[in-house]
């Protein structure tokens, strides 16, 4: 063999690497429980024990009240904190009335949730589109065009309403202009100046969304979201969006979907000082259970990098559909 006359003294980054303990010890980002929220299809459309599987979202499934409450209690014993609560109800209009329904589906999950698990952090998704006849996320004019303003008022009373169940959080989903405004001065004029606003504030027309809108029963039937979600190709967009979301009142910015928005994250991160929230939607969580089950991927090790990813993007908190899988494997 020849011996190699070095000219310069080059970089040894393999002796951090050298053992798992070395590893441990440099390793920039980790993942903790803490950081974790896991979403739930809460559905008053079957029996109290029903635990229905959701066909796109293997593993997921619509609860019944008694399931959930059930499931969630599994979850708590593994370290759940914190989780995030979708409603099926039983009966939808144009207006969403069941949205902010005093015995929704949601205010009545929350109660129970909050009545059995006062530690944990329950996030509400403020939105209309689960309890529309139509499926948008506002109401509609005669053209079908959805109608900004009037709808910030029942985005309101939906908050209001989750706030008054017993909500720790309540997180509006959308992308209505006006709408963390119009929910921070509904909740402050109700003695609510305290109950925290999660804003998905950078949130995309995204084709990531199909499982969910299975899940939760909330396509729209006509059109499509383009015209209040944000267009894929926009970065500096989404810093206005996020930027006018800080400027109503909101307390953590959300980004969704993650994964492919991961330049997103980190713009948003270094750009305001307010927690970050990154939703790794259904489409993202499908497909990694579809490959996992083709036998393609190790589902374990993807998930983890897959979230890993999101955080050392920049993000504090994820919403992740992964969350009871991974409890048992985080160490903190
Ligand atoms: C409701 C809402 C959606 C998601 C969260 N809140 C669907 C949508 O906007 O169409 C998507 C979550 C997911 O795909 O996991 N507006
Ligand atoms: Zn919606």
């Amino acid at each position: 063999m020849p011996s190699i006359a070095y000219t310069y003294d080059f970089h040894r980054g393999r002796r951090l690497r050298r053992t798992a303990a070395l590893r441990d010890l440099v390793r920039e980002t980790r993942l903790t429980r803490d950081d974790l929220i896991m979403p739930y299809f809460v559905a008053e459309t079957g029996p109290e024990d029903m635990v229905k599987p959701i066909g796109s979202m293997p593993g997921q499934n619509q609860l019944g009240m008694k399931a959930f409450v059930e499931r969630v209690a599994r979850a708590v014993d593994l370290g759940l904190k914190a989780c995030i609560l979708f409603g099926i109800p039983a009966r939808k209009d144009p207006a969403g009335t069941q949205g902010y329904a005093e015995d929704g589906v949601v205010q009545r999950a929350v109660r129970a949730l909050k009545a059995r698990f006062p530690e944990l952090v329950v996030v509400t998704d403020v939105c209309l589109c689960e309890y529309t006849s139509h499926g948008h996320c506002g109401l509609l004019d005669d053209d079908g065009r959805v109608l900004n303003d009037p709808t910030l008022e029942l985005l309101a009373r939906t908050a209001l309403s989750h706030a008054q169940a017993g909500a720790d959080i309540v997180a509006p989903s959308d992308m209505m202009d006006g709408r963390v405004a119009a929910i921070r001065s509904v909740l402050d004029g109700a003695g609510f100046e305290e109950l925290p606003v999660m804003s998905y504030a950078v949130k995309y027309a995204s084709a990531y969304y199909g499982p969910f809108r299975e899940a939760a029963e909330s396509a729209p039937k006509s059109g499509d979201r383009k015209s209040y979600q944000m267009d894929p190709g926009n970065w500096r967009e989404g810093l206005r969006e996020a930027a006018a979301d800080v400027a109503e009142g909101a307390d953590f910015l959300m980004v969704k979907p993650a994964g492919p928005y991961l330049d997103v994250i980190r713009q948003v991160r270094d750009a305001f000082d307010l927690p970050v929230a990154a939703y790794q939607v259904s489409g993202e969580y499908s497909m990694i259970k579809a490959a996992a089950q083709l036998g393609w991927i190790d589902e374990e090790r993807v998930v983890l990098e897959s979230l890993m990813g999101i955080k050392r993007a920049g993000a504090d908190l994820i919403l992740t559909y992964f969350t009871e899988d991974v409890l048992a494997r985080l160490q903190g």
